[in-house]
């Protein structure tokens, strides 16, 4: 199985803790890729039949509840060039900070709910790290991800682990 993450960030926090899964997660899953967000639309996702990869969204949040500029273009072709994605399997971590009480974790949060809204199946709850906590997103962000890819592979039928 191969995992993508696709990062939206404004200042590289979201980077840092992709970066951080990938060297930390490589037992659980021998091919890691990251990818920022800048330039990519839906095709991204690929065509069905599925692909043995599984999403990772990690994006932050800005202006009010927005979506990283980086982000922008991804986040809008989910909504100007809609395809079916059931074949994407995706998980979510949403970067933010509960000062901005309306608006937490939105970017991250607003990314599930379009890919929801195409029929991508989510794996496990979307993660949310606070950055007014004080905790450090890619120790917390890299622990969370190792028991979402635990689950993911949990539900990955044996012919697609072998393949
Ligand atoms: C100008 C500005 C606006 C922000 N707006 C929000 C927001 O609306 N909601 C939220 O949860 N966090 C918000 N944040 C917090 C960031 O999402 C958070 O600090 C995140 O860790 C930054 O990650 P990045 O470096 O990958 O962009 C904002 C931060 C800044 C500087």
């Amino acid at each position: 199985m191969k995992l993508k993450i696709l990062v939206g960030t404004m200042t590289s926090t979201a980077d840092y803790v992709a970066q951080a899964i990938q060297m930390d997660c490589a037992d659980l899953v021998s091919d890691i890729e990251i990818k920022l967000m800048d330039g990519l639309e839906i095709d991204v996702f690929g065509q069905p039949p599925a692909e043995d990869a599984l999403y990772l969204i990690c994006s932050s949040t800005y202006g009010q509840g927005d979506v990283p500029d980086n982000a922008r273009m991804l986040y809008d072709s989910l909504d100007t060039q809609p395809q079916f994605l059931g074949h994407v399997r995706y998980g979510v971590i949403a970067l933010g900070d509960r000062t901005y009480l309306q608006t937490f974790c939105f970017g991250g949060k607003k990314f599930d709910e379009r890919l929801q809204g195409l029929g991508a199946q989510r794996v496990g709850e979307v993660w949310c790290h606070d950055a007014s906590a004080g905790t450090l997103p890619e120790t917390e962000g890299t622990a969370w991800c190792r028991e979402w890819l635990a689950l993911a592979l949990a539900q990955t039928s044996p012919t697609e682990t072998t393949a």
